[in-house]
């Protein structure tokens, strides 16, 4: 680990750390991470597959994938590599994401467990009911979903966003009042930087809502010239707090672009393994924030998922058409 990023001990880490955590990779460990990648590349080229990681997860992940991004880049990769299986680590909805694009692949997820909180928080029975009766007050009404939702939900609405592309598309859509499900705080920070009536629905991601401008403000005190980087699913009152708000692929890109040193990385910890590999000489610190469903994917997984062909996904046609043309409407408009 680079000397400066070894800075420890004050109170201000007691909600975010310096990077690094060089006790997890032992000398032994590693050399069984080194066997585990050797099969996986074998059998990547025995199956004509690759590996789409997203940029959450762990960095021996990050050894064997053929692509690593954010969600909006990940479902455009999905549709152009050169492969009859796409393995995907990451989250359920973004291993969907890629097989409503390309139903002729085969998309496996390395665990079935990999959900996500805001994909939980509405479902399409719920969301048809809602915009039915919002329609009745507003007869241009449209429905705008962020991509961690399910396929069933994608076939219910008129567009999908996500974090890179939330207001463009929304500023983009013939209609003054979008209703927007389900991340509350990405719809507060649209509604911020539109002039549009956004309806919000009331899901949130437990990993991003946790996180308070308290926290934010602590650090801030101890290392003023430090750059804030939020995610657009934290709370208004962090996002306030913050320099840019990006998706996880735009914090990398800001981190890169920008002369300063320091930079705050507020989003889920795995970002900052990704940023430690790929800009070593400037100094992060991460927020103690773990996603659950994203660090179910492991490297023994992916090898199993390998040699089980497991888990493919599987989607109901006129869902899978439906949740397509949500998707497609995003991907023209951005
Ligand atoms: P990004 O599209 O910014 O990678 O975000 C996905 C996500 O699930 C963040 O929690
Ligand atoms: Fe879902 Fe939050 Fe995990 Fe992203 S970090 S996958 S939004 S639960």
């Amino acid at each position: 680990m680079p000397e400066n990023q070894q800075r420890s001990g004050e109170e201000l880490f007691r909600d975010f750390a310096p990077l690094g955590s060089p006790a997890v990779y032992t000398r032994d460990r590693c050399d069984e991470i080194s066997d585990t990648v050797a099969r996986i590349r074998e059998l990547k080229r025995e199956r004509r597959a690759v590996i789409l990681a997203h940029n959450y997860q762990r960095p021996e992940i990050f050894e064997v994938a053929d692509f690593v991004g954010d969600s909006l880049e990940l479902a455009r990769k999905g549709t152009t590599v050169d492969a009859d299986v796409i393995v995907f680590c990451g989250v359920h909805f973004m291993a969907e994401t890629a097989k409503i694009l390309s139903p002729e692949r085969t998309v496996l997820l390395p665990d079935l467990r990999a959900g996500c909180s805001l994909a939980e928080s509405v479902d399409a029975d719920s969301l048809e009911e809602r915009r039915d009766e919002l329609k009745a007050v507003y007869p241009d009404l449209q429905v705008a979903c962020y991509v961690n939702t399910t396929a069933e939900v994608k076939a219910v609405c008129d567009v999908c966003v996500t974090s890179s592309n939330a207001t463009d598309i929304v500023e983009k859509l013939p209609t003054n009042n979008v209703l927007f499900v389900p991340d509350e705080n990405l719809a507060r920070h649209v509604q911020e930087n539109t002039k549009k009536n956004i309806i919000a629905w009331d899901g949130n991601c437990y990993v991003h809502h946790q996180i308070t401008p308290e926290q934010i403000e602590r650090v801030r005190k101890h290392l003023p010239r430090v750059k804030v980087l939020a995610h657009p699913e934290c709370r208004q009152d962090v996002l306030d707090l913050a320099d840019a708000v990006l998706s996880t692929s735009g914090m990398i890109g800001y981190a890169r672009e920008s002369d300063a040193q320091e930079f705050l990385v507020v989003t889920e910890c795995g970002l900052s393994d990704r940023l430690l590999l790929e800009l070593p000489e400037k100094t992060f610190y991460k927020s103690c924030k773990l996603c659950a469903y994203m660090k179910m994917i492991t490297l023994e997984g992916t090898l199993r998922s390998l040699e089980e062909m497991s888990h493919p996904i599987e989607l109901d046609e006129d869902v899978r058409a439906g949740a397509e043309r949500s998707l497609k409407r995003m991907l023209e408009l951005s």
